[in-house]
This record gives structure tokens, sequence and C-alpha cells, in this order.
């Protein structure tokens, strides 16, 4: 959908930002640039959209060559969202959302009305639509400058470290509602991200660029975490790339097993002498633990805290972390209603690893 040919851009300044770049990147899916401050990610980015002219090399997008493209119509073709949000300060949101169908020739009417739609697809209250850009806070700008890049139904979608901006539990959610948006739309979507973490969980390719505008590795995610190519892309992807890869092995044949919960509304006078009591509220969702030969405890806050929660058939990462993080040692299950369904074990956790290392093996005809 975009190719990369050769492409080559040298600001006046000196090396190469960008050094004899060639990448296919592909209709439908979520390609994520990856790499180091200062090595040429914003760049190629821009290439695409004109805003910044190669100085070799070619790029099309849909076969056609985008030199031949004026710039202008070229821009708005494409969504652009970039870290800041790059709102506009003086208009409202609807506005701000409403600019390119505007630029576009749609109507007043029409543009606004999309533009109120659009609030309701980023997950935003209809009521945010009246206001100011810095009466939002800063994942509600991000949801907006989405917004904003939808607008004018755009087939491609070009995303600058939109979510860098804003704490790590909102940025999980952006990048939640992403997944979820691009189910729906199917967009060409170019992301550009520095986190590693970022990039593995939306890529559907991930190419992870060295200093000095070259790409070290286009592959998969999966691939990158399992195979990196060489000590730079190892280096960049991290120390626990091992533990990162099981998020793309399924828990699906891990064993579930039963665990009785007590409820919180009725503490029990002790747990003289018996093992972890997992505790849960009147909706069975679990709570917290009551340790071994634990006191009476008067108040739910007595508890001792519960480790991460495991929901069914989720990959191995989060049944090993589900099983690492809690107290008692087994990682707590829920199903998707957030209730208790079970436990997993740390062992059985790590035979479904190797089964699956081994089952991988033979699918790849070297086991
Ligand atoms: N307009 C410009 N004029 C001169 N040099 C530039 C210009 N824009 C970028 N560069 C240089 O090109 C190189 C690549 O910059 P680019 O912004 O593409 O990096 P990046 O990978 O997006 O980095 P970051 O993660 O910090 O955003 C850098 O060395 C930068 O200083
Ligand atoms: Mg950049």
């Amino acid at each position: 959908m975009v190719e990369f040919e050769a492409v080559t851009k040298q600001f006046h300044s000196g090396s190469a930002a960008v050094d004899n770049l060639t990448i296919d990147i592909d209709r439908g899916a979520i390609t994520v640039l990856v790499g180091p401050s200062g090595c040429g990610k914003t760049t190629s980015l821009r290439m695409i959209n004109r805003m910044v002219e190669p100085t070799s090399g070619t790029i099309r997008v849909n076969s056609e060559d985008i030199s031949s493209k004026p710039a202008a119509q070229l821009r708005r073709s494409m969504g652009y969202v970039m870290q800041s949000a790059g709102l506009m300060p003086h208009r409202t949101v609807v506005e701000n959302i409403a600019t390119v169908p505007r630029l576009n020739g749609q109507s007043r009417k029409d543009s606004r009305r999309r533009a109120l739609e659009l609030l309701d697809v980023v997950g935003l209250q209809g009521a945010m639509a009246k206001r100011y850009p810095s009466q939002l806070s800063g994942g509600q700008q991000q949801r907006v400058g989405v917004a904003r890049a939808l607008a004018a139904d755009p087939p491609i979608l070009l995303m600058d470290e939109p979510f860098s901006a804003v704490d790590p539990v909102v940025r999980a959610e952006l990048q939640t509602e992403l997944l979820r948006l691009q189910k729906d739309l199917s967009k060409t979507i170019v992301f550009v991200t520095h986190d590693i973490d970022e990039a593995t969980v939306l890529g559907d390719k991930v190419a992870v660029f060295a200093t000095g505008g070259r790409v070290a590795q286009y592959a998969t995610a999966e691939e990158i975490l399992r195979a990196p190519v060489d000590d730079f892309v190892a280096g960049f992807v991290g120390r626990d790339r091992g533990f990162r890869h099981l998020a793309f092995n399924s828990g699906e044949q891990l064993w579930v097993h039963p665990i009785g919960t007590r409820s919180v509304s009725e503490l029990p006078k002790g747990n003289a002498g018996r093992e972890w009591t997992l505790m849960a509220d009147d909706g069975g969702r679990p709570v917290g633990w009551m340790a071994p030969d634990s006191p009476p405890l008067t108040d739910r806050t007595e508890l001792v805290p519960g480790g991460s929660l495991y929901r069914r058939g989720d990959s191995l990462r989060g049944a090993m972390d589900a099983a690492l993080s809690s107290p008692s040692g087994l990682g707590v299950v829920i199903d998707d209603g957030g209730k208790v369904a079970g436990v997993v074990k740390p062992g059985e956790v790590l035979s479904a690893i190797e089964q699956s290392r081994i089952d991988r093996n033979r699918g790849n005809g070297t086991g």
C-alpha cells in the first residue's frame, strides 16, 4: 500500500536522517516504526504525506509515485496524529474535528454531524464537543486528535508518538481503543513510537530503526522478540524479550483449577492452619487473599492484595504474571465478567511454555 524504495533523506546539516529505506507497508494493517531518538522515524513518516521531501528514492501509495501528486491534496487524504495532539487551541473540540471535512468541501452541518459521531467512536462524551482543548486532559486531547485524523475517513492514518505524553494507564487504554477501532475500520496505519512494548502490542509488522536512519529489522512483532537479527535489535528489544514473547503464546491449553472463595461481606474469624483463602465480593469478583494462620480481620483493607488477574484464554504472559505476582503463588483466573474462574499454578504455566516451544519447533520442521 505504501512502498518506500531506496529512500534517503539528507538534511543540509550533515549525515543522512533516513538512509536507503526500502519497506513495503501492508494495506489494512498497523505498521510500527520503532527505534531510538533521532533515528529517522518522524522523517520517514512525514515523507509519506510530503511534509518532508526525500533527497532520493521513490515513495508509492497505491502504486502511484506520490511526487507527482499535489502535496496539499495528498496531505488531506491521510489522517495525521502527532505527539501533542496538535489541536488548535482557539477552536472547540467539535470545530477541531470538523476541520478536514470542511477543507474537503463538506457542508458545515455534515462536518459537525460527522465530528459528533467521531467523538462517540473515540469514547468521548458529546458534552466535550463545546470545550476547548485546554479544558481536556492529555488523554482526552489525544482521543480528539485521533477523531480529527479519522474525520475525512482516510484510508491511511499516520501517527507520530500519539500516546507518549500520557501516563502508562491512560496509554494502555488508548492502545486498546486503537486496536478496537482498527478491528472495525481496517485502516492502513503507520505508527511511530520509541517504546518497544507499544510496538509489539500494536504492530502487525514492526520496523526497528537503528541510529543513522537504517532499518535493522522489519518483521512481525512476534519474530522480532523471538529472533532479533543482530545485537542492536536484541539490545533495543531489551532483556525481558523472552518474557514479552510469551504474549504471543496462547494460554488456551492451561489447566484452570477450581478454587473455593469466601465472601468479604462476612470476614472469616481467622484462617488458622488453612491454606491461602481467596476472598471475593458479592458479585464473585476477586478482592484479595487471607494468609494462612491469619488472625481475624476487622476490615477488608486488611486482606493481602492480590496479584494481577488472568483472563481465561489470554496469553501465557498474563498467566505467568498472575502466578508470579500472587501472594499465594496461585494465579487468579477470571472469566469475561470479571468473576473468579479458578487458579493457575506456576509450574503448570512453565510446562505450557515448554510445550508451546516444542510445538513451535515441530511446526518449523526443526523439532
Ligand atoms: N528539519 C530538519 N533539519 C535538519 N535536521 C533534521 C530536521 N528534522 C530532523 N532532522 C535530523 O534528522 C534526524 C532524524 O530525525 P527524526 O525527527 O526523523 O528522528 P526520530 O526518530 O523521529 O526521533 P525522536 O524519537 O526523537 O522523535 C535527527 O538527527 C534530526 O536531528
Ligand atoms: Mg520523532
